[in-house]
């Protein structure tokens, strides 16, 4: 980033790795980012792919070698952007030839390679990240507040349900080997711990079992759990069988006086159902929403409240887990997104990549999501793996 004449210019980046998540990537920042962001170049060992978005996206520079573009003097910030194995040589390389960093996940195979990559990073100066794009997600943002706010009593129990589609995945796809993707847990588990690590904190205990499909010795479905201070239990189960069209995913979170559940792998509803005060409502109908446009530029919430009970006299008085507490309504509360999930998802990864560029010029102190939260994560998928018993 320079400084002409007081204006500052955009940020250079160039992104290395061309497929799928390099066309989100590309739309969101033609969508939102030209004044903000320089694509200098688009490295991948794939020359018809690189051509074809050369043409698409009118891309200026086109390199065959991560090794060149990392050279690239007009390039400020890099993506990595390739299958999960090369992340950390390729992430490597760019930190020690100056540039900033934004990671796809998982960013590295092992806790030791992410730990490099941190050491690195804060040792030149230079500002690194990872595509978290589910903390980007305004459901998730009120979950979270609601969470620090304790507007529910404590979390007790919380259990993901993620049916994801396998029809793109040929066997041959680098997805299915552990030495390129690192398995489920570490390739795809990452983003729900990053989850749970910011809602709840790490945990102290995991343990795991992954399903081999029968005849083709893959792995397509792993079942986890992890155990939390004060005895939070969290499963995870993660099944790759479903066509496209009918892939699903809820997250549910139990809490003393409530029911939560967030809807889609890139969330569109958060519905709650809880025992409520006048003031818990109120923070959850108004003080919630008051900024709410601001948790995601571009992406609004809509909010429904239906009340299914109300309590009053001696019928406010609740009894849970040995404790009284009060409550004058049982209502249902649904948070849902205006925009469709292809516009949620490109705005999650646009503020990612605008985060990393604030933290660069110094608009901010730290990054929304650092190293450590992709270190922490991986650490959780590392242990799930190595805990796992194989059927
Ligand atoms: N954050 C998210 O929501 C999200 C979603 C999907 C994928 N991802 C991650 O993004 C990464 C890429 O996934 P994808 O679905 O785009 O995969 P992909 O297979 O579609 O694309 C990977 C690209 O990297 C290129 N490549 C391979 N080796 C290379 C090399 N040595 N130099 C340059 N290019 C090389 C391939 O030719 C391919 O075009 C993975 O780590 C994946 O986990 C993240």
């Amino acid at each position: 980033m320079l400084l002409k004449g007081g204006i500052i210019t955009p940020i250079d980046i160039g992104i290395i790795g061309a497929g799928w998540i390099c066309e989100m990537i590309l739309d969101s920042l033609q969508k939102k980012g030209k004044d903000k962001f320089n694509l200098t170049a688009v490295c991948d060992v794939n020359t018809a792919r690189l051509q074809e978005l050369k043409s698409k996206y009118a891309i200026d520079k086109i390199y065959t070698s991560a090794d060149e573009l990392i050279k690239d003097s007009k390039t400020e910030s890099i993506v990595i952007a390739t299958p999960p194995f090369l992340h950390f040589e390729m992430g490597k390389k760019a930190l020690e030839a100056g540039k900033h960093l934004f990671l796809e996940k998982p960013g590295s195979l092992t806790v030791e390679q992410m730990e490099e990559l941190a050491d690195i990073s804060s040792r030149k100066g230079l500002k690194a990240t990872i595509d978290y794009v589910m903390r980007r997600n305004p459901l998730y943002i009120i979950l979270k507040k609601i969470c620090d706010a304790k507007i529910f009593g404590f979390p007790e129990r919380a259990y993901l349900e993620n049916y994801a589609h396998d029809d793109h995945l040929l066997p041959s796809h680098w997805f299915w080997d552990y030495e390129k993707s690192g398995g489920i847990w570490v390739e795809h588990g990452v983003h729900f711990f990053d989850i749970v690590n910011w809602l709840f904190k790490m945990p102290v205990k995991v343990q795991a079992i992954n399903f081999v499909r029968n005849g083709e010795a893959l792995i397509d479905r792993v079942y986890g759990f992890s155990l939390h201070e004060g005895n939070v239990v969290i499963s995870y189960y993660h099944s790759f069988t479903k066509p496209e069209a009918f892939e699903k995913t809820s997250f549910h979170f139990i809490f003393d006086r409530a029911y939560a559940r967030v809807d889609g792998w890139i969330p569109e509803k958060l519905e709650v159902e809880a025992l409520l005060n006048k003031e818990e409502e109120e923070f959850l109908t108004e003080t919630l929403l008051r900024n709410s446009d601001d948790y995601l530029p571009g992406v609004n919430i809509d909010i429904n409240c239906n009340i299914l009970a109300e309590y009053k006299g001696d019928s406010r008085f609740f009894k849970g887990k040995g404790k009284f507490f009060t409550a004058s309504r049982r209502v249902k509360i649904e948070f849902s997104l205006k925009q469709d999930r292809w516009e949620v998802y490109k705005a999650s990864i646009f503020k990612g990549i605008e985060d990393l560029t604030e933290a660069i010029k110094d608009k901010k102190e730290s990054l929304e999501v650092t190293l450590e939260d992709a270190l922490n994560s991986l650490k959780i998928a590392r242990d799930m793996e190595k805990s796992s018993i194989k059927i």
